[in-house]
């Protein structure tokens, strides 16, 4: 037992070395620990409350996991994705794919979206909680990260319009989609990854030797209507992919830090 301030200091301290707001990252730790809200942590800061769990969680955040897979609850598109290891963390950058899928599909009444790496699912569920009209289909290679994305379906409660298949790109998946987007894997495969990636699955992040492999083979396809995320430094070899298999309208845009971070392409 400890009380909610000597919790807060003990967390902090533990976490000082680890991210940059640990006294932040320890508040939300007793919350989800206790089922306090942050309210309570300030007005009842003497009260006593059993910490073992909370600790157990910090000793883990100490070790550098990742805030999200300790508390199961990853931030979307101001939604709360279920988070587990078997996939990616959805990262804020990919926010900026949603609204290339969005302008890119702005024309159809009922547009069908197809995802290749659902991951957490984060990307194709949020897309058809935006319009209740637009209905997506999503590939994954990894069963564990389909099964992640599957609770997401549910939580959101989006089943009859965001269909899941496990499969190695779109193999098997119908043509009948009005735009590809994809954020696939596309680090390099030995590119120093910092400590967090590390828990997370390796698939999901390496892209091949180059790290560009995967977005080849997606830009290969020669889908009519394309948008993916790509790394700051492969907008040469992209455009180039992109023009030998006929892509005619290609923008790279880039994220809030100025660097390239994905594009859009037409045929
Ligand atoms: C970077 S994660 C993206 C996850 C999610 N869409 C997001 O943005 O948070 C890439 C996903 O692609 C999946 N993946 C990797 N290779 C694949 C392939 N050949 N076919 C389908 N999915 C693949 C991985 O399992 C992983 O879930």
């Amino acid at each position: 037992m400890r009380s909610i301030k000597n919790a807060l200091d003990f967390g902090a301290a533990q976490l000082k070395n680890v991210c940059d707001r640990p006294r932040y990252e320890a508040q939300i730790l007793l919350c989800h620990a206790t089922k306090l809200s942050r309210v309570d942590l300030v007005v009842k800061e003497q009260t006593q409350v059993d910490t073992t769990r909370f600790e157990s969680m910090i000793a883990r955040r100490a070790k550098g996991e990742p805030i999200e897979y300790i508390t199961g609850l990853a931030s979307f598109y101001s939604r709360e994705f279920i988070c587990e290891k078997g996939a990616l963390i959805p990262r804020p950058e990919t926010e900026a794919l949603i609204d290339r899928a969005i302008d890119l599909t702005k024309d159809f009444d009922a547009p069908i979206i197809a995802e290749i790496g659902a991951g957490s699912g984060a990307v194709a569920v949020t897309l058809a909680m935006l319009s209740p009209n637009i209905r997506v289909i999503a590939s994954d290679i990894s069963g564990a990260a389909i099964r992640v994305a599957r609770k997401n379906i549910e939580r959101f409660q989006v089943a009859d319009r965001v269909k899941l298949i496990q499969t190695n790109l779109l193999d098997g998946v119908d043509d009948d989609f009005d735009a590809l987007i994809s954020n696939p894997p596309y680090v390099r495969a030995d590119y120093p990854l910092p400590k967090p990636a590390s828990f997370e699955p390796k698939a999901a992040l390496i892209g091949g030797k180059k790290g560009t492999e995967i977005l080849e083979a997606i830009i290969a396809l020669r889908k009519p209507v394309l948008a993916c995320e790509c790394g700051y430094d492969q907008e040469t070899t992209l455009r180039e992919a992109l023009k030998k298999n006929g892509y005619k309208m290609v923008e790279f845009y880039k994220d809030y830090a100025g660097l390239t971070r994905g594009f859009t392409a037409k045929q």
